[in-house]
C-alpha cells in the first residue's frame, strides 16, 4: 500500500498512554491541506492513519475491514464520498463512517446523517471536535463489536437487563437490601423498571414464598383508595355490601408494593403510618388487625418536595425512607439501550412469528442508542415491538426505527421528573429543557432542520448549532 502513490501510510507516534493506540483509521479525501490536518491531528493521538485521496481504491479499503473508523470527504472525486458512505454501509456497517465537507449545507448534513454516518463534520475542523466525535464513534463500535447478547444471568436472577455500572450498582444493592425487612423507597422515571426491582427485591428476599401484591396508587379514585388497602366492613358505607379484607391482609407474610406512593391522599397516608409504625391495620367500619407484611413503595415524584408543598407527610416519609434506590433513567445508560433492544427483539420476533428478522442492524442499534428516551425501558420496549411488526425484513434498519419513534401516539416528553430532580442546576434544567423540546420539535417535523427551525422561528444555523451541541 505504501508504495501506491495515492494511498500513503503514516505509522502512529511512539507513546504508552495515547488514546489512538492500536486503532486505524482511514481518511479519504483528496484536499491537501485538511488531509495534512487530520493525519497530524490523529498520529499525535497515536491513532494509526491510512489515507487515499482516489475514490474507486477507497472502495477497496473500506472493504477490507481493517479500519476502526473512516473519515471521508464528500466533495471526494466529485461528490463520491455518498458513494463511498452507502457502499461502507452494506460492506461494513459496524464501523462508523464520519463524512467532512467544506459546505456545510444542511442538505448535505441530513443527507448524510440518512445514510446512515456516524455524524458529520464541517470544514474548516476543530480537531477537539473531531477528536469527541471519533472517541464517541469508536465507544459505539467497541459496544457494538462486544457479543450484545443479552446477560442472561442478569435477568435469570433479578429479572431484570443491564450491563451499565449504574446497573451494576444496584443489582448491589438488591443483594444486600433484599434479605431486610426494611421499607424501601424505589425512585426513578417512569418507565424505568420500578416495579421489576420491587419484584425482585421480593423474590430474592426470605418472603419469596408468600404474595407479592402490587397497587398504583394514582390509578384508584381518592375516595376508595382507604378500603381497597385497608379493607372494610359490610355496610361501612354505600355499596359496601360485603366485608373486604384489603391489599395490606392480602399481602400478609409477603410484600406489599405501592406505586406513585406520592398520590397516595393525606388521610390514607396517616392510616399508612398507623400500619407501618404499629404493625396493625383498621378497615373501614372495623377493628384493627395485625399483619405482616414488607412494604416497598416507588415515587417519580422527589417526595421531599411533596412534603414542602404540604402533599406528603413527613413523618410518614422518614418511616418510610429507611432505605432508597434510585434507577438512572435510560438516556443516562445507553449501552443498556443496546443490550435491552436485543432482548425485546428477541421477544417480538417470538411473540409476534417474525423468524424472518435476523437481527437489528448496527445503523438502527446507533439510531436507538442516540436517543432521549422520555418514557424510559417502556418505550424502548414498544418501539422494538412496532419495529417487529412493522420491518420489511430480513433485518430491522434504521428506517424501521425512525418509523417506530415517529409514531404519533407516543407519548410526549415530560421534563418534570428531571426537574423535580434536587441534584439538577438551573443550567442543567435548562438545557435539558432546549435538548428534549427540541428533540420533540425535530421528530413533529420528520427530522425537517428547516421545517423545525420555521416553526421555532430561529434561524437555520442556529438550529442546526444547537442540534449538534445536543447530539440529536
Ligand atoms: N432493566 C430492565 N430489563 C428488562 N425489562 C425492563 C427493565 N426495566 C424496565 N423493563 C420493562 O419496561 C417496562 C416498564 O417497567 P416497570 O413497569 O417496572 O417500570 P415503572 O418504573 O414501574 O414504570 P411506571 O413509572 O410507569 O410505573 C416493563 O415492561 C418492564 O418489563
Ligand atoms: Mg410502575
Amino acid at each position: 500500500m505504501a508504495s501506491d502513490p495515492s494511498t500513503t501510510v503514516v505509522p502512529p507516534k511512539q507513546g504508552k498512554y495515547l488514546e489512538g493506540r492500536g486503532k486505524r483509521i482511514l481518511i479519504l479525501d483528496d484536499q491537501p491541506d485538511s488531509v495534512r490536518f487530520l493525519t497530524d491531528t490523529l498520529k499525535y493521538q497515536g491513532f494509526s492513519v491510512i489515507t487515499s485521496d482516489d475514490a474507486s481504491k477507497a472502495l477497496d479499503l473500506v472493504d477490507q475491514d481493517a479500519f476502526d473508523c473512516i473519515l471521508c470527504e464528500v466533495e471526494l472525486a466529485h461528490r463520491k464520498g455518498f458513494d463511498v458512505l452507502s457502499h461502507a454501509m452494506t460492506s461494513n456497517p459496524s464501523v462508523p463512517v464520519i463524512m467532512i465537507s467544506g459546505q456545510g449545507t444542511i442538505y448535505i448534513a441530513v443527507e448524510a446523517t440518512k445514510r446512515g454516518a456516524f455524524d458529520f463534520l464541517e470544514k474548516p475542523l476543530n480537531a477537539n471536535r473531531l477528536l469527541v466525535t471519533i472517541r464517541n464513534a469508536l465507544a459505539q463500535r467497541q459496544l457494538m463489536r462486544e457479543k450484545v447478547e443479552v446477560s442472561d444471568d442478569t435477568l435469570r436472577r433479578y429479572g431484570l437487563i443491564g450491563n451499565s455500572p449504574v446497573m451494576k450498582n444496584l443489582f448491589r444493592q438488591i443483594e444486600k437490601v433484599a434479605a431486610t425487612r426494611s421499607s424501601v423507597i424505589i425512585w426513578g422515571e417512569t418507565g424505568t423498571g420500578k416495579e421489576l426491582v420491587a419484584r425482585c427485591l421480593h423474590k430474592l428476599g426470605g418472603r419469596r414464598e408468600g404474595p407479592f401484591v402490587a397497587v398504583n396508587c394514582a390509578a384508584i379514585p381518592k375516595d376508595l383508595i382507604e378500603s381497597h388497602l385497608f379493607g372494610h366492613r359490610k355496610g361501612a358505607f354505600t355499596g359496601a355490601t360485603v366485608n373486604y379484607a384489603g391489599k395490606f391482609v392480602e399481602a400478609d407474610g409477603g410484600t406489599l408494593f405501592l406505586d406513585e406512593i406520592a398520590e397516595l391522599p393525606l388521610y390514607a397516608q396517616a392510616k399508612l403510618l398507623r400500619a407501618v409504625e404499629q404493625g396493625d391495620v383498621e378497615p373501614v367500619g372495623g377493628s384493627p388487625t395485625r399483619v405482616d407484611v414488607r412494604l416497598l413503595v416507588a415515587t417519580q415524584k422527589q417526595l421531599r418536595k411533596s412534603i414542602e408543598q404540604g402533599e406528603f407527610r413527613e413523618d410518614l416519609y422518614h418511616r418510610l425512607h429507611v432505605i432508597e434506590l434510585a434507577i438512572s433513567p435510560l438516556r443516562e445508560r445507553q449501552e443498556d439501550a443496546v443490550l435491552l433492544a436485543n432482548h425485546f427483539f428477541k421477544h417480538f420476533v417470538d411473540v409476534c412469528g417474525r423468524s424472518d428478522l435476523t437481527r437489528i442492524s448496527p445503523q438502527a442499534l446507533r439510531v436507538l442508542m442516540s436517543q432521549p428516551w422520555p418514557g424510559n425501558v417502556r418505550e424502548l420496549e414498544h418501539i422494538i415491538e412496532r419495529a417487529v411488526i412493522f420491518s420489511e425484513g430480513p433485518e430491522i434498519i434504521a428506517a424501521d426505527i425512525h418509523g417506530a419513534l415517529e409514531d404519533p401516539l407516543a407519548e410526549p416528553f415530560s421534563l418534570q421528573n428531571d426537574i423535580l430532580r434536587s441534584d439538577m442546576t438551573f443550567e442543567d434544567a435548562k438545557e435539558l429543557f432546549e435538548k428534549n423540546y427540541l428533540a420533540c420539535v425535530l421528530k413533529q417535523h420528520n427530522g425537517s432542520v428547516v421545517a423545525a427551525a420555521k416553526a421555532l422561528r430561529i434561524d437555520r444555523t442556529s438550529l442546526w448549532r444547537k442540534k449538534k451541541r445536543h447530539n440529536l
